[in-house]
């Protein structure tokens, strides 16, 4: 019998405003879709170079589906392995500049087989607290003692990194680019640290790769810094689906023995693969796709300041908007909505009480008209929703 508190526990979500609803829209472009009959500006995508409907991506997809059909079929161990697996690797690898890499069927996979691959009972791993939930799942699937440092704070890494004797193997984990926030790790400092205390290093490129960078290898490219594990996903810049893993070949050997979410799930698909190939050659072709990115960004970030808004962060493509409590943020939600803007809210849990935010994301493929259809939607919802705590 299915017990009642599960729909208890529904309705306390409702009433707190926090329950969350599927929306089911029809893509028309990368910078819009149809959702009720009705045209939508998308500030909220991560295909942040647009390349969902590149039609080299699109093409180069179309001709492996035709030669490999659609599903692998198995898993990687089994008959799942194709040579355009290895070929992405080795796309991979090399942007990330590293030795190799492996694909994974998403990011969280590659983050929670990782993790709890490298680290297990008696070692431990120090994490921002800010991490992305599925860093979170793997540390926690590890049951490694996970030791939370304070966000970005090297000062506070340092007195925890104190305890590192205490253990066997330790891993220091990041994002790098901080999807909610849209800040950056210090991965200079992090990569000092690491040394000095015999840890691991890893880091998770997700939001990072293809947009920093000069080969769009992210932040670990912009920065100089080579992490033990250098983990990302192909489901952002890279317009596709899948996760993958850069670094040493002897880790590349180890995930593939020990990683659970790799060795018990079916190999990317096909099509997958194709397209994360064919984004990566063409983002190595057009850095000019970058710079209408950060055009985007700049335009955008000035309108809404100048509209008094409060920018949580300017680190990133990533622009935070603050609005405040839960219940006028799923409001001003709501308002962009009416005014053919979708920018969702991210409140409690994801973020602290009190300071829900709307997270906004233009890509290359916004035009003008986009970014001004999306700053006239907030000024006419700021004029709607009465707390909203501008700057
Ligand atoms: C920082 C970060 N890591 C990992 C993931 C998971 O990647 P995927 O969507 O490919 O499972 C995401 C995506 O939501 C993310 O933002």
């Amino acid at each position: 019998m299915f017990p009642p508190e599960i729909n208890v526990e529904l309705q306390k979500l409702e009433k707190n405003s926090l329950l969350r609803n599927l929306r089911y829209v029809v893509p028309v472009s990368p910078s819009k879709f149809v959702l009720n009959g009705e045209i939508i500006v998308n500030a909220a995508s991560n295909n942040y170079l647009g390349l969902s409907h590149h039609p080299e991506v699109i093409n180069e997809t179309k001709k492996v589906i035709d030669r490999y059909g659609t599903g692998a079929g198995a898993s990687r161990l089994i008959t799942g392995s194709l040579d355009i697996h290895a070929e992405l690797e080795e796309e991979i690898a090399l942007i990330k500049n590293s030795e190799t890499s492996l694909v994974f069927s998403s990011g969280y996979a590659a983050n929670t087989g990782t993790i709890s691959a490298l680290v297990g009972k008696g070692d431990v791993i120090f994490s921002d607290r800010l991490n992305h939930a599925s860093i979170i799942d793997g540390c926690r699937l590890s049951r490694a003692d996970i030791i939370v440092y304070n966000h970005l704070d090297v000062t506070d890494l340092e007195k925890k990194l104190r305890k590192r004797d205490e253990y066997r193997k330790a891993l220091i984990v990041t994002d790098t680019v901080f999807s909610v926030d849209g800040d950056i790790a210090p991965l200079k400092d992090l990569k000092k640290l690491a040394e000095e205390h015999c840890c691991m290093l890893m880091v998770d490129e997700a939001h990072a790769t293809g947009v920093f960078g000069e080969k769009g290898g992210g932040v670990t490219e912009s920065m100089h810094v080579e992490p033990d594990i250098n983990m990302g996903t192909l489901s952002k810049a890279l317009a596709s689906q899948g996760g993958y893993v850069a670094g040493s070949s002897t880790l590349r050997d180890f995930l593939v023995n020990k990683a659970r979410s790799f060795i018990y799930s079916t190999a990317l698909s096909p099509a997958s693969v194709a397209s994360a190939l064919a984004a990566i050659r063409v983002i190595r072709k057009n850095p000019r796709l970058r710079k209408k990115l950060w055009e985007n960004v700049e335009l955008v970030r000035k309108g809404l300041e100048e509209l008094g808004f409060y920018l949580i962060s300017r680190d990133s493509h990533i622009t935070p908007v603050l609005i405040g409590d839960e219940r006028s943020g799923v409001q001003f939600s709501q308002e962009l909505l009416k005014n053919g803007v979708y920018c969702p809210i991210l409140r409690y849990p994801t973020v602290e009480r009190g300071k829900s935010r709307v997270r906004v994301s233009v890509t290359s493929a916004h035009t003008r008209e986009d970014i001004e259809r999306i700053l006239e939607a907030f000024e006419r919802s700021k004029k709607v929703v009465k707390n909203v705590q501008l700057a």
